[in-house]
């Protein structure tokens, strides 16, 4: 019998390459605002919703704005970032992202996305995956964001797994945090030295195989 009954994955920087779309988008408000953003801090946006991202960057940056200003400043970064997805296409998924899926599927598994992003459905209809996809995890159906393990709960609950028997997929480090916290085996795609929690590392998507994991 396998280990596993579901495979949660996240989507940006997992399956889809917009994870340096998201950061390019909040470094443009960032510069709009006189909030310079160095490359390191992409870690700390990943993984983290849009109003999280926006206060990370507000504080970075010393700046004030009221909730009605930040309502207004989320919703124009995204604007830059959904300009920049509607290009996207089948092509521009991670390489090894749809075998992967179809491996899993083939392995008998079941499959839910525990993404933060609130536009994780269209962008799923655009890389042409959504059918290989069971079920989506709302992150406006959750009370707390990633770091909070709430979202892969709901995702697990989706498909009827139990959390011992879901194997998360991410590459933040407030998605490690998430699937642990939710009592999951979590697998880093990216560097060990910053996803220190995940029980295994892979360099990136194409490297991973479920079968490994069964
Ligand atoms: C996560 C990304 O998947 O989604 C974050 O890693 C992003 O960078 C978050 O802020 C929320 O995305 P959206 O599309 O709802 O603004
Ligand atoms: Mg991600």
């Amino acid at each position: 019998m396998p280990r596993f009954d579901a495979v949660l994955f996240d989507l940006d920087g997992v399956l889809a390459d917009t994870a340096h779309i998201h950061f390019a988008a909040w470094r443009r408000l960032g510069e709009e605002l006189g909030i310079h953003l160095e490359p390191a801090f992409e870690e700390k946006l990943k993984g983290v919703d849009r109003m999280g991202s926006l206060e990370l960057i507000l504080a970075h940056g010393r700046v004030e704005r009221t909730a009605e200003e930040k309502r207004v400043l989320a919703e124009r970064k995204n604007g830059y970032y959904t300009a920049a997805v509607a290009e996207q296409t089948p092509d521009d998924l991670l390489p090894g992202a749809r075998r992967v899926l179809e491996e899993v599927r083939a392995a008998g598994l079941k499959i839910a996305l525990a993404s933060a992003s609130r536009n994780a459905p269209p962008l799923l209809q655009q890389l042409g995956i959504a059918p290989l996809i069971d079920a989506i995890a709302d992150p406006a159906a959750v009370k707390a964001p990633k770091p909070a393990p709430d979202l892969f709960l709901e995702a697990a609950r989706l498909v009827g797994a139990v959390p011992e028997r879901c194997l998360g997929i991410e590459d933040s480090v407030a998605g490690i945090i998430s699937i642990k916290d939710a009592g999951m085996v979590a697998v880093g795609i990216g560097d060990p030295t910053v996803l220190t929690r995940a029980d295994y590392v892979v360099p990136t998507t194409e490297q991973f195989h479920i079968g490994d994991f069964l």
